[in-house]
């Protein structure tokens, strides 16, 4: 199985993301073979969820909060989302540790709550550009995989996205080489066996990159069989793009 998740940030008004989900929902693709979801802003998850509706296309979430429900002003409840018909939560992203102060802790909150929901959560893990010139990548990554998925249990058909997005790689046209890729999605592989029974980590955990995937270099990445996907933000945005990138998993 192939994952091509869309994350939309909060590139596209609600109108576009609502047109954008309608022509993405018509784009063919072996359901056995790819998993797409598409991850809009909150103010567009009811519009999405109805655009999707008989299709199969998966609806996602960018964010929430680790309660389902109480005085939090502005957040967002997990519970919620569920009932809304997201399947998907993505949680950990860089630009949340780096634009809303998201720490270690904060996302593993995060990761129950969704697992909680029987939602699955795709936990964005990765080096800083400085990080991987102090040859650090590999501790910082591995230690940010053990403290989301601390004390986390995986139980039943429970799936779990890991997803490797270097924050140097992201936005920037400067994708993680294959190569690059790989090596990381072997140290994210180890830290997971520490982590869970070795069954566990073969059929519920998945292990994906995202950094300036495009339809040039999506090809490289899923042709490499221990990436179980992409994580795609800018190009996701673009319907040509994107269903460009269905396309080319499918065919693989
Ligand atoms: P990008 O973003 O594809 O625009 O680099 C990826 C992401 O942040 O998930």
């Amino acid at each position: 199985m192939k994952y091509i998740i869309g994350n939309w940030k909060m590139k596209l008004a609600p109108t576009d993301e609502a047109s954008l989900s309608r022509k993405v929902k018509k784009v063919p693709f072996d359901q056995g073979h790819v998993t797409v979801s598409l991850h809009p802003t909150f103010l567009s998850l009811q519009a999405v969820a109805r655009a999707l509706q008989g299709s199969s296309v998966y609806l996602g979430a960018q964010d929430c909060f680790y309660e389902d429900a109480g005085a939090y002003t502005g957040e967002i409840s997990p519970a919620h989302l569920k009932n809304l018909g997201c399947e998907y939560v993505i949680v950990g992203h860089s630009e949340r540790r780096r634009f809303a102060g998201e720490t270690d802790e904060i996302i593993n909150k995060k990761v129950h709550a969704v697992i909680n929901e029987h939602m699955i959560p795709i936990v964005c893990v990765g080096e800083t550009q400085e990080q991987r010139q102090a040859d650090n990548k590999d501790h910082i990554v591995r230690r940010q995989v053990e403290h989301a998925l601390h004390d986390v249990n995986v139980v039943g058909a429970q799936k779990l996205i890991l997803a490797y997005e270097p924050v140097w790689a992201i936005g920037t046209s400067n994708a993680a080489t294959p190569r690059e890729a790989m090596y990381m999605h072997q140290v994210i592989y180890h830290t997971l066996l520490d982590l869970f029974p070795k069954s566990i980590v073969a059929e519920n955990a998945f292990i994906i990159y995202g950094g300036s995937v495009d339809p040039d270099n999506i090809r490289d990445f899923l042709n490499e069989p221990a990436v179980d996907g992409v994580l795609v933000g800018g190009a996701s945005t673009k319907f040509d793009e994107f269903s460009k990138m269905i396309a080319i998993a499918n065919s693989l």
